[in-house]
């Protein structure tokens, strides 16, 4: 079963709350928490006291997604602030390895993530401390973006790698019921979906979720 994660970076932030619940309640599986800090990817986004404020607004697991370097400093703060899963980027720093087991210490779900242009080969070391790849679709720092289908050989090729482990799959940026198929067939097991999840507005919500998972 394809897990769908929608991305709060696509809802209104004058109301997130309300856009965290609405998202929820139209079929969400989880929630995707897209952290930016300017200086790793082109944007700012929000960092743990929205994840805190948002997390009596739904008991769906929030999937964290940290796009800042460095990492660590803030690990103890998103778990604390509600955090079920934390994924860091393999590019964010040297010591990828001392952040996954930092978050499995914390007692939440690790994740590492991939951009585009990084091989999936780095993270072979680490594949006993991840329950969750996030590869990106498109070079993280702004929803909205095409995206890159070369990026799904890094699906197939992190596919080969986990076989017989439980670890899932996640596929994020330009994901749209057009390219949920090609992303769960190349491998993915959750789908992260920003703009294509959240257009037209609440009323379209459960329309838009259910598009992307009919596709997958
Ligand atoms: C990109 C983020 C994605 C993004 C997805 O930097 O990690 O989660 O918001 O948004 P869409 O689906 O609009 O590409
Ligand atoms: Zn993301």
């Amino acid at each position: 079963m394809t897990v769908i994660a929608p991305s709060i970076l696509a809802a209104d932030f004058a109301r997130l709350g309300e856009e965290t619940r609405a998202i929820a309640e139209a079929g969400a599986d989880w929630i995707h928490l897209d952290v930016m800090d300017g200086h790793f990817v082109p944007n700012i986004s929000f960092g743990p006291a929205i994840v805190k404020a948002l997390r009596p607004w739904t008991d769906k697991l929030f999937d964290v997604h940290l796009m800042i370097a460095p990492a660590d400093p803030y690990l103890a703060a998103f778990a604390e602030a509600g955090a079920d899963a934390i994924t860091v980027h393999v590019e964010a720093g040297p010591h990828i390895h001392r952040s996954l087991q930092t978050i499995r210490a914390l007692g939440k779900r690790a994740g590492v993530a991939l951009n585009p242009g990084t091989p999936a080969s780095l993270i072979e070391p680490v594949l006993d401390m991840v329950d969750l790849v996030l590869v990106m679709t498109v070079n993280p720092g702004f929803g909205g973006q095409s995206f890159i289908g070369s990026a799904l050989e890094t699906v197939s090729r992190v596919k080969a790698l986990t076989a017989g482990r439980t670890i899932g799959i996640s596929v994020d940026g330009g994901v749209t019921p057009e390219t949920a198929g090609p992303a769960a067939a190349a491998g993915a097991d959750i789908l992260v979906a920003g703009s294509a999840a959240f257009k037209g507005g609440p009323a379209e919500y459960g329309k838009n979720i259910a598009a992307i998972r009919e596709a997958a």
